[in-house]
C-alpha cells in the first residue's frame, strides 16, 4: 500500500476537532452521578439527529434507563439470560441483575427499522448506529463519559418488547452514561495514515 500523505498531526485549534480526537469511552463502574439532565440529554439526541439519513426515516431510538428502573431492568437482563442459557448459576444471574446498576443511567438505544421502505434495512441500521456516535460524541464534549455494550440480550425480543421496540426493529447497544469519577484516560491511538489509501485505475 503506498504510503499516505499525512502529515504528522497536531492539536487542531477547532475546538469541535479537538472533542472528536480526545474521544475515549469510560468503564462503567467508573461513571457516577450526575447524569446528564434532560438540558443536555436533548442536545446529545439533537446530535444523533444529525447523522447522514437516507429518506428521512429518523431511524433512531434512546430509552433512559434511570434511578429505580435500573434494577428493574436489571431483573429482565437476568429473566433474558436464564431463558436463553437455562443452565446459568445463580451467582452469574446476580451480576447480570446488577449491571445496569454500575452507572446512574443506562441508553438503550436502537432503530426503529421500516420493512417496506426502498432503502435497506443495513442503510437504516447504519444510521443509527451514526446517531449513537454523535450521541457519544456530543456527551463526551459535554464532560460526561460514555461506554457503549452490547449483550446477547439486545436480540431477546421480550427485551425489545419491555423497552417499547418492535420485533423486527434493532437494539444496539446499551450505553452506559454518567460523570466521570476522574480526567478519563484518552489512550493514544493508532496513526490515520494506516487507514487510508489513495485509489488508482489498474
Ligand atoms: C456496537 C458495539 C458494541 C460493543 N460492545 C462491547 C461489549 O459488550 N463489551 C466491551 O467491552 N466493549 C464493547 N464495545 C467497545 C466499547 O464501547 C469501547 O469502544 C471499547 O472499550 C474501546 O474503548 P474506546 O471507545 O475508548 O476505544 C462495543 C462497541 C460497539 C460499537
Amino acid at each position: 500500500m503506498p504510503e499516505a500523505p499525512f502529515p504528522t498531526s497536531e492539536a487542531p485549534p477547532n475546538p469541535a476537532l479537538r472533542a472528536l480526537l480526545a474521544r475515549a469511552s469510560v468503564p462503567p463502574r467508573q461513571l457516577h452521578d450526575p447524569a446528564p439532565d434532560a438540558a443536555a440529554l436533548s442536545l446529545a439526541v439533537s446530535a444523533a439527529a444529525r447523522a447522514p439519513d437516507h429518506g428521512w426515516l429518523r431511524p433512531w431510538r434512546f430509552v433512559g434507563i434511570q434511578g429505580e428502573a435500573r434494577a428493574a431492568f436489571g431483573e429482565l437482563l437476568a429473566q433474558s439470560l436464564k431463558a436463553r442459557e437455562p443452565e446459568t448459576t445463580e451467582a452469574r444471574l446476580d451480576l447480570e441483575r446488577a449491571k445496569p446498576l454500575r452507572a446512574p443511567l443506562v441508553v438503550a438505544a436502537g432503530a426503529v427499522l421500516r420493512a417496506h421502505s426502498k432503502i435497506p434495512a443495513w442503510e437504516q441500521e447504519a444510521t443509527a448506529s451514526a446517531g449513537i456516535m454523535n450521541f457519544l460524541n456530543a456527551l463526551d464534549s459535554m464532560g460526561f463519559g460514555c461506554c457503549w455494550l452490547s449483550s446477547g440480550a439486545l436480540q431477546d425480543p421480550a427485551i425489545k418488547a419491555a423497552l417499547g421496540f418492535a420485533e423486527a426493529d434493532r437494539l444496539l447497544g446499551w450505553i452506559y452514561v454518567g460523570t466521570p469519577e476522574a480526567e478519563r484516560p484518552r489512550p493514544e491511538r493508532p496513526a490515520p495514515d494506516g487507514f487510508w489509501r489513495d485509489w488508482q485505475p489498474a
